[in-house]
């Protein structure tokens, strides 16, 4: 690792694997990842980093470690009912069995029409559904273990479309995709023409999910499951869940919402849908080896989306003209960073569901939390061996302000800001979407830069100083 500056330290260098991230767009011009359609996300541990691009329909998975070589390029099977890739995340599988192993996680892809396609690091498809048919702008992985005391929810996959919101549980997830990974492993020795026809919906099961339709306040441009909140008081006998939603867009600056999962449909549905899924695979394997000469396989059609489950209304804060764009959560979702389009950065206290901070002056900023040691006794003091947990450190705001090439990071709630470094155009501020944290040792959350055009990946360091 070598130093770069006092507060960024070089991961790797990713230019080696450019022929690997040409396939998205690397090095074709100066600024390649300054373009909205092309798409970054780091892996768990910031081991992997996948950049899918959306113009040339590919996604692009490298290695960090050893100069990012042995990449894997995709070129998901895309036909004009999937749409193009609009999102990209990263999911961990937590299984004992993977242990350590670099098998252990899944790229997930979404697309302009709805569909999730979720792929190993060696580029197997390994689950394919249709969700919701509108563009899906954001994929999120959250891991909710941080307060084992409390009920915090479990992790989950959250899917924003415009006005609508999905969750996957963590464990329905984990279980399909555990599956269909032995299943890829197992089905090594089939042909090509098996391979393309496994890319058929009906020969996946389908993973269930919730979905409401959050667009009382009007559409919107971004949004996020904050976490569980207790039932209405006239329910409080229920054991049904309910969790909070915050949308940002343009009519409602920002609005939160209630979201009731909806039970009856766990049950049925998850029944219906396992055993449907699995006669109809048998008998879709059946056709396979009779109609084997066929050209091309009857098309199935695409499932009819799956009904909306309770929403209510909490607030909307108008602010016209200023429109929500991006919403960031904290690590426990007590706080979300929003831009807007007027250039500000809105400090939204989740809970109370106030505004607890205002910054102006920052146009197409993103923003990321990290957290910060702040403790200088301790620091100072340090040997290599002092183990840091989580109270050392302090939660912070990165914002990233391309116009003016500089990254800040101010202290929560209400602190100073305590850095500002300078940061090349054409980079993107990055963090991995699971920490994997062991009872051991405190991960804490950090913030990564990558410059597209040195193909640098840098980590900015916690310790201040
Ligand atoms: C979602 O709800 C809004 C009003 O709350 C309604 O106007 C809209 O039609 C609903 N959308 C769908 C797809 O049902």
């Amino acid at each position: 690792m070598a130093p770069r500056g006092h507060h960024l330290t070089e991961v790797a260098l990713l230019a080696s694997a450019s022929a690997d991230l040409a396939a998205a767009g690397a090095g074709e011009r100066e600024g390649w990842l300054d373009d909205p359609a092309v798409l970054p996300s780091l892996g768990p541990r910031a081991r992997a980093l996948a950049v899918a691009s959306a113009a040339r329909s590919v996604l692009v998975i490298v290695p960090v470690a050893g100069g990012g070589g042995g990449g894997v390029t995709v070129e998901p099977a895309l036909g004009p009912e999937e749409g193009r890739i609009s999102a990209v995340e990263w999911v961990p599988l937590t299984a004992e069995e993977h242990g350590e192993g670099e098998d252990g996680v899944v790229v997930v892809v979404g697309t302009d029409t709805g569909w999730l396609l979720f792929y190993s690091l060696a580029g197997d498809l390994l689950h394919k559904q249709s969700i919701y048919p509108a563009k899906i702008l954001k994929l999120n992985y959250r891991e909710r273990k941080e307060n084992a005391w409390e009920d915090s929810g479990s992790d989950e996959l959250s899917i924003v479309f415009p006005g609508v919101i999905a969750r996957f549980d963590g464990a329905d997830l984990q279980r399909i995709l555990q599956k269909s990974f032995q299943d890829v492993k197992s089905r090594l020795w089939k042909d090509k023409f098996e391979e393309e026809d496994a890319a058929d919906e009906g020969s996946f099961g389908r993973i269930h999910f919730q979905i409401w339709n959050v667009s009382k306040f009007g559409s919107c441009a971004d949004a996020a499951i904050v976490g569980l909140m207790p039932p209405p008081l006239l329910e409080l006998q229920s054991s049904q869940r309910h969790y909070c939603a915050i949308t940002v867009g343009e009519d409602a600056v920002v609005s939160a919402y209630r979201l009731s999962e909806d039970r009856s449909r766990s049950l049925v549905g998850a029944i219906l849908s396992r055993g449907v899924a699995a006669t109809f695979s048998t008998i879709s394997s059946l056709s396979k080896i009779l109609w084997r000469s066929e050209p091309s396989p009857p098309k199935k059609s695409r499932p009819k989306p799956q009904s909306f489950a309770k929403t209510s209304p909490l607030t909307c804060l108008k602010d016209s003209p200023r429109k929500g764009e991006r919403l960031i959560l904290s690590p426990s979702g007590t706080l979300a960073a929003i831009t807007d389009s007027l250039g500000r950065i809105l400090l939204l206290d989740t809970h109370a569901l106030v505004a607890v901070r205002l910054w102006k002056g920052y146009r197409d900023a993103s923003c990321l939390f990290v957290e910060m040691l702040l403790n200088k006794d301790k620091a100072s003091s340090s040997s290599m061996h002092i183990e840091y947990t989580k109270r050392d450190y302090c939660l912070c705001l990165a914002i990233h302000a391309p116009r003016k090439g500089i990254i800040e990071v101010w202290k929560m709630r209400t602190g100073s800001r305590i850095l500002t470094i300078p940061c090349p155009k054409g980079s993107r501020i990055l963090q991995p979407s699971a920490r994997l944290s062991s009872s051991f040792s405190y991960a804490p959350l950090e913030v990564y830069l990558f410059n597209g055009d040195s193909g640098q990946l840098s980590v900015l360091n916690s310790h201040l100083g």
